[in-house]
């Protein structure tokens, strides 16, 4: 169904939220491309990437102005399009995925050099954030873009069950475990997800641990 009246509510993206897509690029060849890339809920059709140069995503939206947004919970989509290139026949004529759940197409409103970092990787100039706006809407199931913040709190709920009654040395182990999904969520989560976090936090203080 085509959406007429953008709004990225309508498929679970909230402002500040990021989620985790399947863009798909062409380049001037018209070889289609996809890749697992976050995109940041900016407003009702605006969103923000920060894309590491070198890729075939980065080249092909700096030479074409333009992508599609592929919103699915699909674990072997992702996979595929991270280990390599989705195969020809999973790609739609318009550039988006077949039979995806929802997708949405951009158009960029400027290219920058990213200048902020809160992921572990060395380099910081090596990016750039593209800020974009959605165009077009279509929704085919009804689907929730996929945050990686509650997976996080799970993972750490999980581990604060288990805090009691593991050794010393898997203690230390959800400790790091906590700092990292802490982390996470500090960076794609909204504020009843990072109050969450440091519910968490305050129990393991009550433990007599500092994560
Ligand atoms: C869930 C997930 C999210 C990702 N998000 C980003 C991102 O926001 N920016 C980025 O540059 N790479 C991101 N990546 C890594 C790219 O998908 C990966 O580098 C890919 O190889 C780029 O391929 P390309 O050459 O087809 O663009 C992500 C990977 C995964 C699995």
């Amino acid at each position: 169904m085509i959406i007429m009246e953008i709004d990225l509510r309508l498929i679970g993206m909230e402002k500040g939220k990021q989620y985790e897509t399947i863009i798909t690029t062409v380049n001037a060849q018209n070889v289609q491309n996809a890749a697992p890339i976050g995109v940041l809920c900016a407003g009702k059709d605006i969103v923000l990437s920060r894309i590491f140069k070198g890729g075939k995503t980065l080249d092909n939206i700096i030479s074409q102005k333009e992508f599609t947004v592929n919103i699915t919970h699909n674990p072997e989509l992702f996979t595929m399009s991270t280990l390599g290139n989705l195969p020809k026949d999973y790609f739609n004529e318009d550039n988006s995925i077949k039979d995806i759940d929802a997708y949405f197409k951009c158009e960029v409103i400027s290219i920058k050099e990213a200048v902020k970092q809160s992921d572990p990787i060395k380099k910081k100039d090596e990016a750039n954030v593209i800020k974009s706006k959605v165009t077009e809407m279509v929704i085919n199931n009804d689907i929730k873009a996929a945050n990686r913040a509650f997976a996080c709190i799970i993972e750490t709920l999980a581990n604060l069950t288990r805090f009691d009654i593991v050794d010393e040395k898997t203690k230390q182990y959800y400790l790091s475990r906590f700092q990292e999904n802490s982390r996470v969520v500090n960076k794609v989560g909204g504020k009843t997800e990072r109050l969450t976090m440091n519910e968490i936090k305050k129990e393991l203080i009550k433990k007599g641990y500092e994560p």
